[in-house]
C-alpha cells in the first residue's frame, strides 16, 4: 500500500520521538512491501519562530490531504510570555480543531516487565489495561467567552458543548468497548455542572443502541481516585475534554512514565492525528533522553487506525514489549535491574525487532 504521512514535529523533545516514529514506520514499509512517503512542517513554537504564528495554513493544508499525520509535541518556556492566542499551544488545539478531531483514544496498558517502574504497588498495576476516551474538540477547553474583565477583576472560562457533539464521542466510545472488554465508564460533574448531566442523559440514551455493553456513570473525583487504587476495573472511560486530559497524565503512572502513552485523534472521516500524550519536555530536551515509546505505540495506533494495518500494528507492539522484556528502557523509567539506553539506542532496538523478528 501507498500512504503520505505528514510529520509535524514541533519543539523540544517533539523533533526526537518524531524522527523515532519515522524509523519505525519505515522499517514496517521495508518489512511489509509498502510505500510511505513523508513530509514534515513547522507548528508550534518552531513554526512561531518561521512563520510568525504557530499554525501557518500551509501546515493545515499538507495535514488535509495527508493519508496521516504524525505530531511531536509543542510548547517550551521560549513562549510562555506570549498572548494566549499566539502560544504554541494554539497551532495543537488549532489543527485538532480545523481537522475535526473530536476524538481522542489513549489507550494505557501496563506492560508486565515495568510493573516495578510505577510508584504505585505492583499488585495494584497489574492487569491494567484501560482507554480514555476524551472528547478533544469542545467543552472548557474551547468555550468562549475565555477572557479577563473589568480591568483584569474578573475572569471567566466557558464549559459549552453541543448535543451532537456528546453524542459522537460517545458512540465512539460504546464503539470502541465493543470491541474491548464491554464496560463503559462515563466520567462527568454531574452532581455540580449541567453539562454533565446532559452529558448523563445522552449516555443513558445511548445504552439502548449498545445492548452488550455494560455502562456506568463515575463522579470525576471518584474516577481520579478510582484510577490509582484500582485501576483495573476500568475498560473504557469516557470523558470531556479537560476531565480527558487530567486523567490521562494521572493513568500514566500505571506505565511508569508519561513517555509510555500514545494516543490517536479522530474525526468522522478517515484522516488520524497521531502523537505522544506526553509534552514537550524541555527538562530534557536535547539530550537523547526522551522515551520514544510513546511515539513509537502512537504509530501502532496510525497503522491500524488509519490504514486497517492490523499485522503491522500487531509487530510494532510486539517489538516495543520485546525490547522492554529484555531490560532496555530510557532514563525516566525506575527499574533497579535493568539496562539503561538513550532515546535513540532504544529506537534503534525497537526498529531492529521489527525489521528481524519472525
Ligand atoms: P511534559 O509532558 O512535557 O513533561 C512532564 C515531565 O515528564 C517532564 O519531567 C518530562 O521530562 C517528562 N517527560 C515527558 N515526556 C517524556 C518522554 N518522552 N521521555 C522522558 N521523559 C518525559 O509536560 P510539561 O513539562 O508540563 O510541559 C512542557 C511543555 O510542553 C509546555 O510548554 C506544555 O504546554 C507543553 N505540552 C505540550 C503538549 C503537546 O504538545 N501535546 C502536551 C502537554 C504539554
Ligand atoms: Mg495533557
Amino acid at each position: 500500500m501507498e500512504k503520505h504521512i505528514v510529520l509535524l514535529p514541533g519543539d523540544g523533545i517533539g523533533p526526537e520521538v518524531t524522527k523515532a516514529a519515522r524509523q519505525v514506520l519505515q522499517a514496517v514499509a521495508d518489512r511489509y512491501q509498502h510505500t510511505f512517503t513523508f513530509e514534515s512542517h513547522d507548528i508550534g513554537g518552531s513554526a512561531i519562530e518561521q512563520h510568525g504564528t504557530p499554525l501557518p495554513e500551509d501546515t493545515v493544508q499538507a495535514a488535509k490531504k495527508a493519508d496521516a499525520i504524525f505530531l511531536g509535541a509543542v510548547g517550551g518556556p521560549k513562549w510562555d510570555q506570549l498572548p494566549g492566542h499566539m502560544r504554541p499551544e494554539k497551532g495543537l488545539l488549532g489543527i485538532r480543531k480545523q481537522l475535526g478531531l473530536f476524538a481522542n483514544l489513549r489507550p494505557v496498558q501496563a506492560f508486565q516487565q515495568l510493573l516495578h517502574a510505577s510508584p504505585l504497588k505492583k499488585e495494584v498495576v497489574q492487569g491494567s489495561d484501560l482507554l480514555i476516551v476524551r472528547e478533544l474538540t469542545g467543552g472548557l477547553y474551547f468555550g468562549q467567552p475565555s477572557e479577563r474583565r473589568n480591568n483584569g477583576q474578573e475572569v471567566v472560562d466557558t464549559l459549552a458543548y453541543e448535543r451532537h457533539e456528546i453524542e459522537r464521542i460517545v458512540d465512539q466510545a460504546f464503539q470502541s468497548a465493543r470491541v474491548r472488554r464491554k464496560h463503559l465508564t462515563s466520567v462527568d460533574k454531574a452532581n455540580v455542572l449541567e453539562s454533565s448531566r446532559m452529558w448523563r442523559e445522552i449516555v443513558e440514551e445511548k445504552k439502548a443502541d449498545y445492548p452488550d455493553v455494560t455502562v456506568e456513570h463515575m463522579l470525576v473525583d471518584a474516577a481520579a481516585m478510582k484510577l490509582v487504587t484500582n485501576p483495573s476495573s476500568f475498560d473504557v472511560i469516557v470523558t470531556e475534554n479537560m476531565f480527558g486530559d487530567i486523567l490521562s497524565d494521572e493513568a500514566s503512572v500505571l506505565t511508569g512514565s508519561l513517555g509510555m502513552l500514545p494516543s490517536a485523534s479522530l474525526n468522522e472521516k478517515s484522516v488520524g492525528l497521531y502523537e505522544p500524550v506526553h509534552g514537550s519536555a524541555p527538562d530534557i530536551a536535547g539530550q537523547n533522553k526522551a522515551n520514544p515509546v510513546a511515539s513509537i505505540l502512537s504509530t501502532a495506533m496510525m497503522l491500524k487506525h488509519s490504514f486497517g494495518m492490523e499485522e503491522e500494528a500487531e509487530q510494532v507492539e510486539a517489538a516495543v514489549a520485546g525490547v522492554l522484556q529484555e531490560g532496555y528502557h530510557t532514563a525516566d523509567i525506575d527499574l533497579k535491574n535493568g539496562v539503561k539506553v538513550s532515546g535513540s539506542e532504544l529506537a534503534a532496538k525497537i526498529v531492529d525487532q521489527i525489521s528481524t523478528s519472525d
